[in-house]
């Protein structure tokens, strides 16, 4: 049987706990999961930063749609997403192609609390990090609010929390 559209694809934006839940989910499910970051991270053998300061962000995107397009014959997978991921609308298409999609989301605090604790992320390398990451939070809450079927609030739940409202959604 082909199951491509029965996958469950992790939306969000930076620090949503998209992989934490990715990995526990999978695991929880018995589904395979992918990694859009870590499809493109090996593709070209680099880390995000090095492929963003070496190739730019354009090209950063490029092998995020490819990378979202080889996975459109995937099985009922558990799909991980950068937070960028919505900016495309050919993404967005593919992303429901693929199946359910599950925003997570949280307080914008606790977002930059998460997404600060660690310097990878290419886009908070600027002057100002906390007021680009209010920037592109504005910019893309519309994104996801539009790309998915379901919105969890991760705010104040522990992995196994989220993992369990996204298991009642199935
Ligand atoms: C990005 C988010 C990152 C990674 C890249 C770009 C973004 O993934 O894809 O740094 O545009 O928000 P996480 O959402 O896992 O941090």
């Amino acid at each position: 049987m082909n199951a491509a559209g029965r996958s469950i694809a992790l939306i969000g934006f930076m620090g949503a706990g998209k992989s934490a839940v990715g990995r526990d989910l999978a695991a929880r499910v018995k589904r395979q999961r992918y990694d859009t970051d870590e499809m493109i991270r090996k593709r070209f053998d680099s880390s995000i930063p090095e492929i963003f300061e070496r190739y730019g962000e354009e090209a950063f995107r490029d092998a995020e749609t490819e990378a979202l397009r080889s996975l459109r014959n995937a099985a009922a997978d558990v799909i991980v997403t950068g937070g960028g991921i919505v900016l495309r609308d050919e993404n967005v298409q593919l992303l429901r192609a693929l199946g359910m999609t599950i925003w997570l989301d949280a307080e914008e605090e606790i977002l930059w609390q998460r997404a600060s604790r660690r310097s990878n992320r290419p886009l908070l390398q600027t002057a100002d990090p906390r007021d680009k990451f209010s920037v592109l939070l504005r910019e893309r809450l519309p994104l996801y609010q539009a790309t998915a079927d379901h919105r969890i609030d991760t705010s104040n739940a522990s992995i196994a929390d989220v993992v369990d409202q996204i298991t009642r959604l199935l």
